[in-house]
Parts: C-alpha cells; structure tokens; sequence
C-alpha cells in the first residue's frame, strides 16, 4: 500500500505513526547497521575511510568498460540490449561464468548458472525460497552484516558456529545441527568479510561430508576468491558437491566493478529453479544492458591481467597497513593476516568497546567498522574491521597513525 493510504486513518499523521501502524512487522528485526551512518560522513574531503568495502576505484576498468558499452550498442541487435530479457541471464554470459567456475573446480554447465544482480540478491532469494519465520540459520561469527540483514527480513533466529584462524570449525557443526535444526549454513570461505581468515582445506572437506550427512544446504558466498595475492587458491567447497547441497555465489564486484551489479549463483535444478522464480517476482530479471556489457568485456579484454593488478595493489596495500599497525598500535592490539581479500580484523584489549572508539576516531578523522554489527547477537564490541583496498597508501599510512593515537588515548583511560 502507497504512502497515501495513510492518510485514510482519520487525523493528519506524522512519520512516527506510519512507523508504528503501516510497516510490516518483519522490519522491527532487522537492525540497522552502524556502517550506514559512517559511510554517511566518508564524503568529507580529510577523513580518511577503512569504513567501506569498497574496491580501489582508480583500477576500475573504465576505458574497457566505454569500449564494451558501445560495441554492445553497436551490435546489429542493439536493441536486445535495452529489451527484457529471460530471470536465468544472458545466455552467453552463463556459459561465460560457467567456464569460470569450472576454473574454480566446479562441475557445471550454464544450465546450472542463474545470473543474479550483485551476489548481494542471491542472499535474499534463499532467504524467500527456505526461511519461514522462526528458523535457525548458522554462520560464522562474526559474519557479512547484509547478509545478517538479508536473512533477519525473513524474522529468523541465528546459531553461531564456532570460528578460529582457520575459518569455522567444522567439527561443531553436529552438535548445532541437532539442537538448532538449521536451514541451511552461509559461509564465507575465502577471505572472510569481516576477518580475512580463510577456510582451510581440510575444513572445506569436513564441513562438506558433515553437511551431506545431515542434508544441511550450505550457501557459499565467495566473493572474495580471486583476490588471493599470497598462498595457494583452495576448490571451493561446491567443488566437492555430489549431492548437489551447496548453493554457490559469486560476483564481479570485485574484479571489475560492483556498480554494474552482476553476479551469478551456481545450484542444483531444484533449488535454481526456485530461486528463479524467486527473482522473477524480485526484479524479473538482471539489468540486459549491464549483462551484455560484462559479458563484452570478459569475451574481448584481458580480465585475468587485470585482476592481477588488482591482487597486487591489495597486496601492497595490506602490507602497508600491517606494517603502519605493528609500527604505531599500543600494546593488546591483535590482527588477522589474509592472504586475499580487502578486510583485516583487529582484535582490541578486553574492556575495548570500539562504538565508543568510533566516537573519539571521528574527531581525528579516522573511520572503521566497529565489530558489534558483524554479530548476529551484537556482541563482538572489542573488535573492528579496517578495509585496505580503497584508501591510498599515502592515506592508509597517515589514517593508522591517527587511528593509533585514537587507541592510545582509549587504552590509557
Ligand atoms: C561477503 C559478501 N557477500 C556479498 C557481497 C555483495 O556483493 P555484490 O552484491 O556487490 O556482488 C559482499 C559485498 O561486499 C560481501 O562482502
């Protein structure tokens, strides 16, 4: 119902009563995130941001991007390009991204692919194809907060599985899944968004024959893979998947850019049936325009050159932030070492509470996340996630120092 319909309730209203009597009841659970408002005051021409996910905008490949644009609008069938076109993708790109996650070690076909806007729309189309209110989703905690979001909308209860330095541990997952009797598990396992910790093989293994034991679907969210700029690539765990139980996501958000809203899911009939139909009524399908201009740039340019430019600047930029963080941090002050990614997790003495940190860091004019909103419980106040793929390293040197004397100040009162 339309604003307007509001109106019919007798006296003029205010914002507060709409508020209270037209919203669903679905939205009181889902808690707004801090990061929403950091990035509000990141416009500010001196504060320096570890606040975003953003990728580093200047290895955007514009020139590639303009030159694809216009040979799709110079094809003879232009006008497919601005046309609507079918929910599952344009059919070359799913073959395009079926190659690509062959290459990652997974046995599909483009029968098996369904292009998504973003890897961000596949979270919600398994929340509405799965989660009924009341039900129990496991995931790492902390976790991906719009992925918390996405799955809070549906009004469901999460369990925490069990995490170290070599992503979830799988072994607690039998004991979970008795008690909680889960929908399915969300994992990050490569580069985690917040920590940058990454799933070791074994785990990946033990997780996958656990789940397949129990019927448990695990949706794998795996944008973050190909930016591995130290160590050796590990299969994903939907590499392993005989009994088509794991429901894979990923993006080019991060390896060309995330403005154009493209991303792909990779599942068994069923479910991708499912979550097709899931769509359709979302969105009826992703932008034909941005689909086309994708695929043009992946069949024409050297993507692969191009990721691994952007490997090596994250990599050079997580070394510069390590070293400014060991040269100038307080004592009791711990963080993670991802060999991918754009997160480092920072770990603060007992007694930290990083929400208040923010506050002291907004005057020097330093941003980060404070842990608390990666938590499905909003626990997690002594940690906070520092992106380091969108600041310069000019910016990243001078935003840890300010940040450092931030957290001296902190540790001293
Ligand atoms: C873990 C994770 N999943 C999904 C997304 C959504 O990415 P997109 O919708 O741009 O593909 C992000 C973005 O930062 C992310 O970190």
């Amino acid at each position: 119902m339309d604003a307007g319909y509001t109106g019919e309730q007798g006296s003029a209203t205010t914002g507060e009563q709409v508020m209270n009597t037209t919203f669903a009841r679905r939205m009181d659970s889902v808690r707004s995130s801090t990061i929403r408002e950091i990035l509000k005051v990141t416009e500010q021409p001196d504060i320096i941001s570890f606040a975003g996910g953003l990728p580093a905008p200047e290895l955007f490949p514009v020139a590639e991007i303009l030159s694809a644009t216009e040979r799709v609008l110079g094809e003879s069938n232009a006008a497919g390009s601005l046309q609507y076109s079918p929910t599952e993708g344009f059919a070359p790109l799913r073959e395009t991204f079926a190659a690509e996650s062959r290459k990652r070690g997974i046995d599909c076909s483009a029968d098996d692919i369904l292009i998504t806007t973003g890897s961000q729309q596949p979270l919600d189309l398994a929340g509405k194809i799965f989660l009924n209110e009341g039900d129990c989703v496991l995931t790492e905690n902390p976790t991906y907060l719009a992925a918390i979001q996405a799955f809070q909308i549906y009004e469901v209860r999460f369990a925490a599985v069990p995490t170290d330095g070599g992503g979830l541990i799988p072994e607690a997952l039998p004991a979970l899944i008795e008690r909680e009797r889960p929908k399915f598990l969300y994992t990050i396992p490569n580069f985690q968004n917040p920590t940058g910790v990454t799933l070791t093989a074994e785990r990946r293994q033990t997780l996958y024959s656990i789940a397949a034991r129990y019927g448990l679907i695990v949706l794998e969210d795996d944008p973050y893979g190909s930016l591995r700029y130290a160590g050796k690539s590990i299969p994903p765990i939907k590499s392993l998947d005989t009994e088509g139980i794991v429901i894979y996501l990923s993006t080019i958000s991060k390896t060309i850019a995330p403005g154009l809203r493209v991303g792909w899911a990779v599942a068994a009939a069923n479910i991708l049936g499912k979550m097709t139909i899931a769509k359709q009524a979302a969105d009826l399908h992703t932008s034909s325009f941005d689909q086309r201009i994708v695929h043009r740039y992946l069949a024409e340019f050297d993507s692969e050159a191009h990721i691994e430019l952007i490997r090596r600047s994250y990599g050079e930029r997580f070394l510069i932030m390590d070293a400014s963080l060991r040269e100038s941090m307080p004592p009791g002050f711990d963080w993670t070492h991802p060999e991918g990614g754009m997160f480092l997790w920072v770990t603060c003495p007992e007694g930290v509470d990083t929400n208040e940190l923010m506050r002291e860091a907004l005057v020097r004019k330093v941003l980060f996340v404070p842990g608390r909103d990666f938590f499905p419980d909003a626990s997690g106040q002594r940690f906070m996630r520092l992106n380091f793929s969108n600041a310069t390293p000019e910016q990243i040197r001078e935003g840890i120092q300010r940040l450092a004397k931030v957290c001296q100040t902190t540790a001293i009162a």
